[in-house]
């Protein structure tokens, strides 16, 4: 396996695996999330739903159609439904049999041993009722608040989560509205300052997004930032030399700080 060798930093990074070691495994998966536990990151990323029945698994997109040999969406199907698909064979054969996994499950087999970053996806007609409360109850059951973090695109879930007696950290993603460009945007055209985020220990662009100025602007305002999903290690080494405080990306197995 070729390296990807990181520019050598002088202080913490971390790397973060993007929807668990997805460049080696089928996302999502607890496979990816094992794979991801024996590799260079220091987070594990995953992203999650809640079916029909209220229980809350890991999976990428609103439905199971591209990463699942079954149909339809997640809030369609209960908990049974989706525990019989196939997670794996769309990805590779040698993965035939993998199954979808539950948040639960996820927790009982990362067991702290590096941090998870869990994303609050919402569903075809919306962000899904009480997901969060759901969410921050299964880690307090999992005693894992020590360990866990969640982020979200989505500013009602955070702020249920910021009343939540569970201090569990929570980052906020955003993405730039304008792609192609955005090396050249002025963030502040959209997004004013970051007050309303205070609560937040960091805040999460999509790599064209992370300028310099962007970066010292989130930092002077006490927030981490954590650009995603860098997988070309030009990109990767661009946005740590800006003081990017890690980054997410689906080349993990690969990457090496020299
Ligand atoms: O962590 C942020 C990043 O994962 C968002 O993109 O679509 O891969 O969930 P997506
Ligand atoms: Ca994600």
């Amino acid at each position: 396996d070729e390296k990807i060798q990181l520019t050598k930093q002088r202080r913490k990074i971390n790397l973060i695996a993007h929807r668990g070691a997805s460049d080696v495994a089928p996302e999502n998966t607890l496979a990816a999330v094992k794979k991801a536990l024996q590799g260079p990151a220091d987070y594990i990323e995953v992203d999650v739903h809640q079916t029909k029945d209220g229980a809350i698994i890991l999976m990428h997109d609103a439905t199971v159609n591209r990463t699942t040999n079954g149909q339809g969406t997640i809030a369609s199907l209960t908990l049974a439904e989706i525990k019989k698909l196939d997670a794996g064979l769309w990805y590779d054969s040698a993965y035939q049999h993998e199954r979808v996994p539950t948040l639960s499950e996820t927790l009982a087999l990362v067991k702290g041993r590096k941090k998870l970053l869990i994303e609050i996806k919402k569903g075809r007609d919306g962000l899904y009722n009480g997901i969060e409360n759901k969410i921050l109850a299964i880690i307090q059951e999992n005693k894992a608040q020590n360990w866990c973090i969640l982020q979200t695109f989505y500013d009602p879930v955070l702020e249920n989560i910021w009343k939540n007696e569970l201090a569990v950290p929570t980052h906020k993603l955003i993405v730039a509205k304008i792609p192609f460009i955005p090396l050249y945007f002025d963030h502040r055209l959209q997004w004013g300052n970051f007050d309303k985020y205070d609560r937040a220990m960091a805040i999460n662009a999509n790599q064209y997004f992370t300028t310099q100025g962007f970066v010292k602007e989130l930092h002077n305002s006490g927030f981490k930032t954590y650009p995603w999903t860098v997988d070309d290690p030009q990109a990767i080494n661009r946005v740590l030399a800006l003081g990017a405080d890690g980054v997410m990306s689906s080349s993990i197995s690969q990457l090496e700080i020299e």
